[in-house]
């Protein structure tokens, strides 16, 4: 019963084991060095994280799985609310849309060190160095890399996805991991393709019986019936896309 009444709210029951950390230890490793590149501060927030702040804060995950890390701007986050949580990073850290991306926003410097081999994905080990105990880089694209953390034994509690905005991996996840709570980005992104990730969202919440809480580009799944507050998110997220709607119907 009690089994039962945790598997509802999402919350695992056995921590992250020390062979857990050893197996992840030995297969996503950290150079021995810091890489000879600049740390870089760069935050991409649609908003909204307070509601994946909350969940850590109430439901203390041992065990995070973020797909979709970019430079890390919220793996620092989540490190920020918990001072004993693991973060698994996956990202591919490749592609020439990075040297792009960091020279259409004015980035000079770390166009150039972007350019660099491997540039992506030595800048996020450089940039999220201090955090290397707790941190597993994963490098490799999402859905295959939650298959290899599953052959491993790997168990999160938590999976927040913010990659390529089609949630195509969020059934595979939750079949893999059942136990995770289910976190994300990109709500808001995405209007004129109908907001590719809310239909995925909303397809594996009614498949499975989750309710959606939506504040700003952030959304989580849950399983209990929703509070006041996150009913109220979800008022609000309605009222600004009612918003949206209505400017683009104006201009
Ligand atoms: C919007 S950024 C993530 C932002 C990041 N969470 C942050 O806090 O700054 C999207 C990232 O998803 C990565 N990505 C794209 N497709 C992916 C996939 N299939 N699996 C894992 N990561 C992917 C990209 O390389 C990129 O770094």
């Amino acid at each position: 019963m009690e089994e039962l009444k945790l598997k509802k709210k999402g919350v695992k029951k056995m921590p992250l084991t020390d062979k857990d950390i050893q197996v992840l230890k030995k297969k996503y490793t950290w150079p021995q060095m810091q890489p000879e590149f600049s740390p870089v501060e760069w935050i991409l927030d649609g908003g909204g994280k307070e509601l994946v702040v909350n969940r850590i804060c109430k439901d203390k995950p041992f065990l995070i799985i973020e797909i979709g890390c970019f430079l890390g701007s919220s793996i620092k986050k989540w490190f920020a609310v918990s001072s004993n949580v693991y973060i698994i990073a996956i990202d591919p850290w490749e592609g020439d849309w990075w040297v792009d991306y960091a020279r259409m926003h004015g980035r000079h410097s770390l166009t150039a060190q972007f350019a660099r081999e491997n540039g992506p994905y030595l800048t996020f080990l450089s940039s999220l160095w201090g955090y290397k105990e707790r941190l597993f880089p994963v490098r490799g694209a999402s859905p295959e890399k939650l298959y290899e953390l599953a052959k491993l034994g790997i168990q999160p509690d938590l999976i927040y996805f913010d990659s390529d905005k089609t949630g195509m991996d969020i059934e595979i996840a939750h079949q893999l991991f059942p136990d995770a709570i289910l976190t994300g980005d990109d709500w808001t992104w995405g209007i004129e393709q109908g907001y590719p990730i809310r239909e995925a969202v909303r397809i594996f919440s009614k498949d499975h019986g989750y309710q959606i809480v939506a504040n700003r580009a952030t959304w989580v799944l849950a399983q209990t019936p929703l509070k006041l507050s996150e009913k109220i998110y979800n008022m609000l997220s309605f009222a600004r896309d009612f918003n949206r709607a209505l400017r683009r119907f104006v201009k």
